[in-house]
């Protein structure tokens, strides 16, 4: 079986100005080839700024967000397609704060993911039971119906990533169990259609328990909020994926 790649992404939310690039500078220096890819999603407003900055290191650009049209009138919106001109190579669809915020549905996500595959980009989807639905015993029920509803034709490896992202871990310090990550990510490994995709893992990910999360079977990396807006944090989390 092919191994997934390991990946490190960055997840600013919206939360950086033009002055925080430098820490995208400082990022790129202390990992001049790493062993795992990097990727920060920054707000819009910076994607072609970090992408100028990053120009010729190994790190690369995403976006948080992508319409599932080219182009029209949509405003406010952005395509996969000006995303791309911007310099992204990814995009995250269908974080549970834009399903809560915005009512995104997994139809509309898989939408997204397919315009973002026709843009040339790498769609990272997001998946995650809610604290009430762990409680009722439906995580899985609920983290593989997203995913079955989530995935667009055509997606595979090459072009999708997994984020595992339980809704009650996400900025609030709480993490599952090592046992509750890894019953999740064993069903996303049997469940995806390309078992070299990578899955990672996302809520409240820091130095001090990254090197735990990414010694689970099947965490192949994790998107990180809170401790990716520094580069020391989140260079630390870098070091312990290379290590894994
Ligand atoms: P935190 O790492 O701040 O908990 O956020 C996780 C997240 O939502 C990444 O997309």
């Amino acid at each position: 079986m092919p191994n997934a790649c390991k990946l490190a992404a960055g997840n600013w939310k919206m939360n950086g100005l033009r002055a925080d690039l430098l820490e995208a500078r400082a990022l790129a220096r202390a990992f001049p080839s790493p062993g795992c890819g990097i990727l920060l999603c920054p707000p819009a407003t910076l994607i072609a700024g970090m992408a100028e900055a990053l120009r010729g290191s190994a790190l690369m650009v995403g976006g948080q967000d992508c319409h599932a049209r080219e182009s029209g009138a949509h405003t406010g919106d952005i395509s996969a397609r000006m995303l791309a001109d911007a310099g992204a190579r990814h995009v995250i669809l269908g974080h549970s704060e834009r399903r809560a915020d915005h009512g995104e549905s997994s139809a509309e996500v898989a939408a997204k993911a397919h315009a973002a595959h026709g843009a040339g980009l790498v769609a990272i989807i997001c998946l995650g039971e809610t604290e009430a639905e762990r409680d009722a015993g439906r995580t899985l029920d609920v983290v593989l119906g997203q995913l079955q509803d989530s995935l667009p034709q055509g997606a595979g490896a090459a072009n999708t990533v997994i984020a595992y992202e339980p809704v009650w871990a996400i900025g609030t310090g709480r993490t599952p169990t090592r046992d509750q990550i890894a019953e999740v990510h064993d069903a996303l490994r049997d469940a995806v259609p390309d078992k070299a995709m990578s899955l990672l893992y996302g809520g409240s990910v820091k130095p001090g328990n990254a090197a735990e999360i990414f010694a689970i079977a099947n965490v192949d990396g994790a998107l990180v909020g809170g401790a990716s807006l520094k580069a020391s944090d989140f260079g630390a989390i870098i070091t312990a994926l290379d290590a894994a």
